[in-house]
């Protein structure tokens, strides 16, 4: 299984973070040399630190939002494939500080970008935008790869500018015979370890772990959700034909859940209630937009990059709390209960695979 990444350097960006470090063990897991570059954690606790993957000849700390911070680390570690995930991902954050979140994930994208321009080692990057670049029309329709890139919100806005500035570097800029580039755009992403303010999941463990109220502010706001090895399933697929030199794959990518459907922020509080405990629900409202209804349209990935993700999001909400009553009832080495749910979640695609005979 992506026997591709045994003995390769990888540099992955938003190491720190909650996605960048279930995708670095696993990463470290397949036999990549992993290296990583981001700001300091931004919450405690942090998966990130619950990780013995990384040292001070791994980690490299920086704000890559500033000229001079990437380029330095792109010579160093010589990355054959980069996997960019450093970003501000919080919608309700990005109205608290609009600048700073398009320095970090515009000029932060860019940065990137230039740098792997100048390198001679980078032969693949994957670059992880969000479901939330398409102008939302408040369809009942998921969207698809060609449609209009929009933004209302600062976050959004933000990785649809994203999105044109990896198109300008892939259609004019980067070399192709030298390197191949492709955005990945995700939906809404759960699994352990996340303790982000403003997110679903970590306010609903708060809730239960501490016995007080969830506030949600949107009840039946649709989402497509999905576990985190869902998605570093497909960022790790796209950046294999990305290595293996075909240029086709060059562009951008939906990754959604399994059935294409978006389901609501109650149904989540609901099904989290079925595999541990309901908390009890404050609905309150909120004077700043974000969009009712989005879902993603992922057959390009399903059809040309044969991604199947193994688990629904029944089956991500199940693992998610597995690993929360975990961390809460023995707290113990959740780096092995990490590396359980990888090897989980290898079986059922190798299963899944030889089922449908790929
Ligand atoms: N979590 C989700 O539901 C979701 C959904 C779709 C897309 N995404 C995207 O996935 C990526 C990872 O998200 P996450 O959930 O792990 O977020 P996170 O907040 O847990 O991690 C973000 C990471 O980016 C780093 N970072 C932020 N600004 C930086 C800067 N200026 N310079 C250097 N590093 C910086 C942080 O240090 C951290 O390592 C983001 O690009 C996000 O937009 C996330």
């Amino acid at each position: 299984m992506f026997e591709y990444l045994k003995g390769r350097r990888v540099l992955v960006t938003g190491h720190t973070g909650f996605c960048g470090s279930w995708l670095s063990l696993w990463l470290k897991h397949l036999g990549a040399e992993v290296y990583g570059l981001s700001r300091e954690p931004h919450t405690t606790p942090n998966l990130h630190s619950l990780l013995d993957v990384w040292n001070d000849k791994n980690s490299f700390i920086g704000d890559i939002g500033f000229s001079g911070v990437v380029g330095p680390v792109m010579e160093n570690v010589k990355p054959e494939i980069v996997f960019h995930l450093a970003a501000q991902p919080i919608v309700r954050q990005s109205y608290v500080d609009p600048i700073e979140n398009y320095r970090s994930n515009v000029m932060g994208t860019a940065e990137v970008l230039e740098a792997i321009r100048q390198s001679d080692s980078v032969k693949a990057a994957v670059m992880v935008t969000t479901d939330k670049v398409y102008h939302n029309r408040e369809w009942i329709h998921p969207y698809r790869e060609t449609d209009r890139l929009g933004g209302k919100d600062p976050y959004s806005a933000s990785k649809a500018a994203c999105e044109l500035v990896i198109n300008s570097y892939i259609d004019t800029m980067l070399d192709k015979s030298k390197t191949l580039c492709a955005s990945a755009r995700g939906g809404n992403i759960i699994g352990g370890g996340d303790w982000s303010a403003d997110r679903l999941i970590p306010d609903i463990v708060q809730a239960v772990s501490a016995d007080t109220p969830l506030i949600i502010r949107n009840p039946a706001a649709t989402r497509p959700w999905q576990h985190v090895l869902a998605l570093c399933h497909g960022y790790v697929q796209l950046a294999e034909t990305l290595f293996k030199g075909d240029a086709s794959k060059s562009g951008s990518w939906n990754f959604g859940p399994i059935d294409e459907t978006a389901i609501s922020t109650l149904q989540i509080v609901d099904a989290f209630g079925k595999y541990w405990k309901k908390p009890k629900v404050d609905i309150q409202g909120s004077p700043l937009h974000e969009a009712q209804r989005l879902a993603l349209d992922s057959s390009k990935a399903r059809i040309d990059l044969k991604w199947t993700p193994a688990w629904s999001t029944q089956e991500g909400i199940a693992k998610t709390v597995e690993w929360y009553k975990e961390y809460h009832h023995s707290g113990k080495d959740m780096q092995a209960f990490c590396e359980k749910q990888i090897i989980e979640y290898q079986k059922t695609l190798k299963l899944n695979s030889k089922i449908a005979g790929t």
